[in-house]
């Protein structure tokens, strides 16, 4: 389907060479573009984004990509959950007036080779877990920002390190935008908001909270005066594995966002944990100033 489809007012498009269209129509007009790109499964983490968008510019695009190269082999690339119907009324609900919903093949057609790679903040955390998750993170996203030529874009804080990367990208290519990171969004338990939690049943949702009293627990012993990163990281693991359901990624507190080892809890750092809760693996952090 290449034609634009109206669902009571947004529009949703699927080639490249549309999207350009419309995006150098909104430009003429003088109007400022605000993207949101997801990999959708819309939740309300998505949502504060799109209306934080809606807000700060005059015409707000998101993309729904589940983008193959960010998936490493074994990964849930294939299992990601999709619904686009649901997805469009509720980016409708939230301001957004262009849907972009390329297909794999639109991306990267036959003999595509293009990748963009940030060095030294992908090599740890999530990047260290998933080698090549970043690449792939970097790559789609300055095709995206080079087809919505967007004035803000928008991402969450809950993936933090992808949002450094991001910004140290955008830095360093001198892209002609801003990045805006909007604080992560929980559930009211605290769990952060994120389109995997689907995938834990009803028990591994109630095990799922260890991320975010994790972090509670890191916060308070750093406001009861604990400063070694070591002795935090302890208290945490130590934490974590007594739920059986948990088996720990890593736990990290690097400074923030050099993304550096630090022995001491010293000026600003950021707490980042990955957890696989039975096959699903959830990530959380707090970034806090000391
Ligand atoms: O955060 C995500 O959902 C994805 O990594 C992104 C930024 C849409 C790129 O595929």
């Amino acid at each position: 389907m290449s034609a634009a489809k109206t669902a009571e007012g947004i529009k949703v498009i699927e080639m490249i060479a549309e999207m350009k269209e419309i995006v150098s129509k909104v430009k003429r007009q003088g109007k400022t573009i605000g993207f949101v790109p997801t990999m959708g499964y819309l939740h309300e983490g998505h949502l504060t984004l799109m209306r934080k968008a809606a807000e700060k510019t005059d015409f707000v695009v998101a993309s729904i990509f589940v983008n193959p190269l960010q998936f490493g082999v074994g990964e849930d690339f294939e299992d990601y959950p999709r619904d686009l119907e649901r997805d469009i009324r509720l980016a409708e609900s939230a301001g957004v007036s262009l849907m972009f919903t390329p297909g794999v093949n639109e991306m990267y057609p036959g003999g595509y080779g293009t990748t963009v790679d940030v060095g030294n903040l992908t090599d740890k955390l999530c990047g260290r877990s998933r080698p090549g998750h970043f690449r792939g993170v970097t790559t789609v996203v300055t095709k995206l920002f080079n087809i919505v030529e967007p004035d803000i874009a928008f991402f969450g804080q809950k993936d933090a390190q992808q949002a450094v990367v991001l910004k140290k990208m955008a830095a360093d290519l001198n892209m002609n935008l801003e990045i805006e990171v909007v604080p992560i969004v929980r559930e009211t338990d605290g769990l952060a908001m994120s389109s995997r939690n689907k995938y834990l049943a009803p028990e591994e949702r109630k095990a799922a909270l260890v991320l975010s009293k994790g972090l509670e627990l890191a916060r308070n012993l750093v406001g009861a005066g604990a400063r070694n990163t070591a002795d935090l990281k302890r208290e945490i693991t130590n934490f974590i594995i007594r739920e059986p359901r948990a088996r720990i990624d890593y736990v990290e507190i690097l400074s923030f966002p050099g993304l550096k080892e630090t022995e001491n809890m010293d000026g600003r750092v950021i707490i980042a944990l990955a957890v696989f809760i039975g096959d699903t693996r959830l990530i959380d952090n707090m970034v806090l100033e000391v």
